[in-house]
């Protein structure tokens, strides 16, 4: 067989026909790794290849199969997925090692084989929420199908059998599922073969950081070896027409191991998010060829496995029954989706020459500058005072619509003044002006969903100081 082999950084998968000590693309030194190429990927461009065969279609020629997704047994994730997974996709889940992936995938795997997961009207309605671009949902005459084969692999390259089936016992103790197939290998081409011959519904392979391949040289999880076995993987993906979901860890960076590469060759990626201490899962898609991006589904880790929330409107606010001065709420959103979140301050007398200002789940800087406005606009005499904000439950937010409650939180711990049930929603500028933030109305339609009739906005108010004057008469 005709060989050749390739100069390839391990950092950024940049290639070059010739050693380098430097990689041109990130700068990095002795990152250049040699690899050898199979025959297949090798072919030079000018090399002869049969073409009789192929004929470009016009647009009407191509047909496509209308609504035919499979449906996963949770709602929350075929929202994200845009009305279920798309036969023949690849999609990508990242998160940090530990957050629950492994744990998602088997249940989903479960639920897909199991047969379990028919459309059912509730399944429809979540499927209507969704902005697909095709408004295939809409018509429920095509409504999501699952295929009467739906035996589900999954291959894991990172446990052992016994570990999985420990794992199974944990979430469905005494399962008896005979077309959740388990395979622990680590070898691409291997599951290549393995998946033509059985041809399965749906593949997940857990992680390719652990696959490897004969053909390229390197470790598992270097570049190399994650691109050659997440092109074998999309190709047979898309010439089986059988779906994949690929688990690829997180690095400390941020990014999936094996940079962004990765996610320009799948059709999906998903992100699986949320702080190890708190067992709440966002999952969220940053990229999706078949549906919207903006979506997220929202999980429990518990200790059988994770379970959809399927009203996750009110899970992240602290369950204290105390109505102390120093809370107050405000919204934020996911996806098209708004959640009440609630900012606690405390604001006490400094002994320190420069008082201390410290945030928990907002920016520091944020912070700074909102108390600067409400010194300067609403004339709090703040100066000389330590304030800690927290974000309750644990959580971050970045929402500018926090803004307000933020300076009411501040307001209240200063003023011994309960404000434990109002609502607030605005960013706060610089002139110590209330903006209006996006989809304002939807927020306050879910607050007043969930009880809430205090509500303070952009709408009733211009800046900060009428609202903290208001506040202070009243
Ligand atoms: P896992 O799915 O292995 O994470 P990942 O594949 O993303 O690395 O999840 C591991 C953590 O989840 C581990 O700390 C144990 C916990 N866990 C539960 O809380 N409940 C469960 O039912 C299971 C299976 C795991
Ligand atoms: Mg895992």
């Amino acid at each position: 067989m005709k060989r050749k082999t390739a100069y390839v950084c391990q950092e950024c998968g940049y290639d070059s026909p010739a050693y380098l000590g430097k990689c041109p693309e990130c700068g990095n030194w002795n990152t250049l790794k040699e690899i050898t190429l199979s025959e297949s990927i090798s072919k030079t461009p000018g090399a002869k290849r049969e073409v009789t065969n192929l004929i470009p279609k016009t647009i009407s020629e191509i047909t496509y199969q209308k609504g035919s997704r499979i449906i996963t047994g949770f709602e929350e994730m075929d929202g994200v997925f845009g009305g279920g997974i798309v036969h023949g996709s690849v999609t990508l889940l990242a998160g940090d090692p530990g957050i629950g992936k492994s744990t998602l995938l088997l249940q989903l795997a479960h639920n897909i084989s199991s047969n379990k997961v028919v459309p059912s009207a509730s399944s429809g309605q979540a499927l209507n929420k969704v902005k697909d671009p095709m408004k295939m949902q809409k018509d429920s005459s095509v409504a999501p199908q699952n295929d009467n084969n739906s035996s589900v692999l999954y291959i894991s390259a990172e446990e052992s059998e016994e570990q999985i089936k420990l794992r199974i016992d944990r979430i469905y103790p005494k399962l008896n599922n005979k077309s959740l197939l388990i395979l622990s290998i680590t070898d691409t081409d291997s599951v290549v073969e393995v998946i033509e011959k059985f041809k399965p519904s749906l593949v997940i392979i857990d992680s390719i950081q652990t696959m490897e391949s004969q053909n390229v040289g390197g470790l598992s999880g270097s570049i190399g070896q994650v691109r050659y076995s997440t092109s074998a993987f999309v190709r047979c993906a898309k010439q089986n027409k059988i779906p994949f979901i690929i688990v690829g860890h997180v690095t400390k960076e941020g990014m999936v191991a094996g940079p962004m590469t990765l996610s320009h060759m799948v059709d999906t990626v998903l992100f699986l998010e949320g702080e190890k201490m708190t067992n709440t899962r966002i999952l969220r898609s940053l990229k999706n060829r078949f549906g919207p991006i903006d979506e997220v589904g929202v999980f429990m880790m518990e200790g059988s496995g994770m379970k959809e929330i399927r009203h996750p409107e009110h899970i992240f606010l602290s369950d204290s029954k105390i109505n102390a001065p120093g809370s107050v709420l405000t919204t934020t959103l996911e996806g098209s989706r708004a959640f009440l979140l609630e900012i606690q301050a405390l604001v006490v007398s400094s002994k320190l020459p420069m008082p201390r200002r410290v945030a928990s789940g907002v920016d520091n800087r944020r912070l700074e500058l909102l108390l600067a406005v409400l010194q300067k606009h609403a004339r709090l005499p703040v100066a000389t005072s330590d304030v800690f904000v927290n974000v309750a439950g644990g959580l971050k937010t970045q929402d500018p619509a926090a803004d307000l409650a933020i300076c009411l939180s501040i307001f209240s711990s200063l003023h011994n003044t309960d404000l434990s049930k109002v609502v607030a929603i605005s960013e706060v500028g610089l002139l110590g002006e209330l903006r209006k933030v996006p989809m304002l109305d939807k927020r306050i339609k879910e607050a007043k969903k969930l009880g809430f009739s205090a509500i303070i906005s952009a709408k009733e108010y211009k800046g900060i100081g009428e609202v903290i004057k208001k506040m202070t008469n009243s």
